[in-house]
This record gives structure tokens, C-alpha cells and sequence, in this order.
């Protein structure tokens, strides 16, 4: 039995800067399971990360309801567009950023954060300063530190935007290897359909801002991925397909037959 670990049921989101509101979503169903990879793709400005802030709680939604049930006590973990390391910490201090905000002593903080880089493969760098450090391992201090104080549910927003391709299909691997090590459910946001495809369950297609949910791909391939299944016929037939979903500006029905074969996939 898949048991739920997030639930989105009708999320609006409407921001009112001034005078012009500007709805950035409207009326997202979601499930995500425990355990479980999703991927949101979807153009630019639809509101993927805002719907990220919205679980994250950082903001509450207009209308609509969001339920965490991941359970275990665990909370959430995020990693922001673009990063956000301190650059005036440590690697390690970094790490330790959410522990201490939690209130954990120092000398566990310390041993958890050495764990967590250990795991991300930055062990040695404890003394490092982010400037010190090459894009992607800055991505992986990100990592690490939203595992840190070992969340349920962990967000991604484009965590390896500005990595080049090789680097990123690493962090790939290496993100499917610690997702699978450490069972987490995960929401993550990326502009690669490629890297959607290679680590999620699902990946979910928003439309043009306000953004909503255009259709859901299962992707059929077991866990744990070799890295050259991106190569697969199978493969590159369903990113097209995705592809597909995520560019047309056809009408909703249009879109309901998209999510239709997608389930036939
Ligand atoms: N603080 C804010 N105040 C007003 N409008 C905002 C604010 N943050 C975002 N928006 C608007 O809400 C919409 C959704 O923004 P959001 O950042 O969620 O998009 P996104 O899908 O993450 O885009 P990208 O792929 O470029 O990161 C955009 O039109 C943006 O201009
Ligand atoms: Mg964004």
C-alpha cells in the first residue's frame, strides 16, 4: 500500500504586491507518496517555486489546502534556487546551519554534519569556505545541509541549474544513490527533462502561469538507474513525450488525452 506523504488539493496562490494581484497558481491537486521521486517541470514563472514555498510553509496558499503526512516526526528539508550558503560560514558550519536552529548541542551537530558530508562526498572539506569550493560542491554543501536534521520530505529547487552536463548527471547519480539510501520523499523542480526522467517516479507537467497541473508521466524504469539508461530507446522516447506536454498550448482537452497516454506509457 503507497501511503500519502503530501497532499495538495486545489492550491491558488494569488500574490498581491500592490495594487495587481498576480496568481501564480491555480487549483493544483497533487499527491506525492512516501518514498516517493516527484519532478515538477514547467516553464518559467508558473510557479514552481512558490508551490515549494507553499509546502515548505513559507507562505500559505490563497485558497485550497496542503497536508503533510510524511510522518516519523521528521521535517522538511530545502535546497533554494541558486544555493544560499552563508559565505561567511564554514562548509561544515553551513551544515549545521538547521541543527542549530533546532537547538541540538554543539558536539552532535558537529558529528551530523560530518556524517552529511561524508555522504555527499565533501568529506575534508569541513574548513572550506563556499568560495573555496567548485559549483557542484556547493550544491552538495546545499544537499547536505537540507539532510541534515534528517527531513521526511525534502524540496529541490533546480539544485544543479548551474552545473555544466557531466557535472550534473554526477550529481544525478549521486542524488539517486543518497534518495535511495535514505528513503525521503522528494519534490524537486528542474528545467531537465532528461534529469526529471533519470531520478523520478513521476514527473508532473505545470502549464503557463497562473501555474496547474497539465498531466503526470510515470516513469516505468527501476531503481537504482545506471547512468547510461539516459542512452535507452525507451528512454528518450518518454523525455520527448514530456517534452511534448510541457511546450504545447493546447486547449485542456487536448491535454487530458496527453495525460491518458501517459498512463498507457
Ligand atoms: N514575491 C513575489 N511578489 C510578487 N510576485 C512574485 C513573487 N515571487 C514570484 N512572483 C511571481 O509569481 C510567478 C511565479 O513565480 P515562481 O518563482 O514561483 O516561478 P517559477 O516557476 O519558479 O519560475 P522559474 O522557473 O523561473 O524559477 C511569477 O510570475 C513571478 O513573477
Ligand atoms: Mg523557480
Amino acid at each position: 500500500m503507497r501511503s500519502p506523504a503530501l497532499r495538495l488539493s486545489e492550491v491558488t496562490y494569488t500574490y498581491s504586491p500592490g495594487l495587481r494581484p498576480l496568481e501564480a497558481l491555480s487549483r493544483v491537486d497533487l499527491e506525492v507518496y512516501r518514498g516517493e521521486f516527484v519532478t515538477l517541470v514547467g516553464p518559467s514563472g508558473c510557479g514552481k517555486t512558490t508551490l515549494l514555498r507553499l509546502v515548505a510553509g513559507l507562505a500559505h496558499p490563497t485558497a485550497g489546502e496542503i497536508e503533510i503526512l510524511a510522518g516519523d516526526g521528521g521535517g522538511v528539508g530545502f535546497v533554494f534556487q541558486g544555493g544560499a550558503l552563508m559565505p561567511w560560514r564554514t562548509v561544515c558550519a553551513n551544515i549545521e546551519l538547521p541543527l542549530e536552529l533546532a537547538g541540538v548541542a554543539s558536539q552532535r551537530r558537529r558529528a551530523r554534519a560530518r556524517e552529511m558530508m561524508e555522504l555527499v562526498g565533501l568529506a575534508g572539506f569541513e574548513d572550506s569556505y563556499p568560495r573555496q569550493l567548485s559549483g557542484g560542491m556547493r550544491q552538495r554543501v546545499a544537499l547536505a545541509r537540507a539532510l541534515a536534521d534528517d527531513p521526511a520530505l525534502l524540496l529541490l529547487d533546480e539544485p544543479f541549474a548551474s552545473l555544466d552536463a557531466f557535472s550534473r548527471e554526477r550529481m544525478n547519480e549521486e542524488l539517486q544513490r543518497i534518495w535511495l539510501a535514505n528513503s525521503k520523499t522528494v519534490v524537486m523542480v528542474t528545467h531537465d527533462i532528461q534529469e526529471a526522467v533519470y531520478l523520478s517516479d513521476r514527473v508532473v507537467v505545470m502549464s503557463q502561469r497562473p501555474g496547474r497541473v497539465k498531466g503526470v508521466f510515470t516513469v516505468p524504469f527501476e531503481h537504482p538507474r545506471p547512468a547510461d539508461i539516459r542512452y535507452d530507446r525507451e528512454f528518450a522516447a518518454l523525455a520527448q513525450h514530456i517534452r511534448q506536454a510541457a511546450d504545447s498550448h493546447s486547449s485542456e482537452e487536448e491535454q487530458e488525452s496527453i495525460s491518458v497516454v501517459a498512463e498507457f506509457f
